[in-house]
């Protein structure tokens, strides 16, 4: 499977057609290229579910490229889209600089931002960064949206997600994430726009879905948003494994010969025979 390139991932429209996951590391993303999915995210969201912050805005430009790395290590034929963080996209000087090393050294295929940030998008695409755009709920800025909580529920603020949304087509990004929105207001965006949207807690009308790897395989428990699935009990497995191994060491069982080297018996011999 090749990379999909920005004419193929605009053209993923209707629901099913783009699926997306975060990936941090090489075996994860090794693992997901696998498995058949589209699009790795490299998301601010390891702040949170891989370096243990309290949210995302702690994160760094140098933390980014370390996991976009990674992840390029292990995915190298997937498209890698990789998240400005906090601050990263204020200006478009700024833009230009950060999303300059996640392509130039971190292998990222295209940048995230969160945002109606219109100019930054302009300045990027223009010299021709790819861009997927990222409005609803926009961690980076969650407190003032007032917390962690589904955005565009009335006329207003969904007319507002609306204008937004088409704003950043209109500015040239090639996707729009859609981050806790009602499905019926997802399900109106992603018919006015004629690039793919792709939803996480939008509902099942986006053209894509995207999850965070650490929710769907269950391994991330301070909290657990309403629209993540999880297909593993991830966590509860790891922690059985673990506390097996720390049971078989203390209990005399691990290692076993299967897991051991022996000396030849005349290498032995001489070993113990020296004076
Ligand atoms: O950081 C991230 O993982 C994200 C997804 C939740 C879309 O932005």
């Amino acid at each position: 499977m090749a990379r999909l390139t920005i004419p193929e991932l605009k053209s993923r429209k209707g629901p099913g057609s783009l699926v997306m996951l975060t990936a941090y590391d090489y075996p994860t993303a090794k693992l997901a290229a696998e498995a058949g999915v589209d699009v790795l995210l490299v998301g601010d969201s390891l702040g949170m579910v891989v370096l243990g912050y309290e949210s995302t805005v702690p994160v760094t430009l140098e933390e980014m490229l370390h996991h976009t790395k990674a992840a390029r290590r292990g995915a190298p034929d997937v498209h890698l889209v990789a998240d400005l963080p906090y601050l990263a996209d204020a200006t478009p000087e700024r833009a230009l600089a950060a999303a300059g090393r996640l392509v130039k050294e971190g292998g990222a295929d295209s940048v995230k931002l969160e945002g109606a940030k219109l100019e930054v998008v302009r300045a990027l695409v223009g010299a021709g960064v790819p861009v997927l755009g990222h409005v609803g709920l926009t961690p980076q800025t969650a407190s003032s949206l007032g917390g962690y909580k589904v955005q565009g529920r009335n006329v207003a603020a969904a007319k507002q997600l609306l204008e937004d949304a088409l704003a950043l087509e209109e500015a040239g990004v090639w996707g729009v994430v859609l981050e806790m929105v009602p499905a019926q207001l997802a399900d109106l965006i992603s018919q006015e726009l004629s690039v793919p949207t792709i939803g996480i807690g939008a509902g099942g009308g986006t053209d894509g879905q995207v999850l965070v790897f650490h929710d769907l395989i269950g391994v991330f428990d301070r909290f657990k948003p309403r629209f993540v699935k999880r297909y593993l009990e991830g966590g509860e497995l790891i922690r059985q494994a673990i506390a097996n191994y720390v049971g078989d060491v203390r209990g005399g069982r691990f290692p076993e010969e299967e897991h051991s080297y022996q000396m030849d018996a005349e290498e032995l011999e001489g070993l113990y025979g020296r004076d």
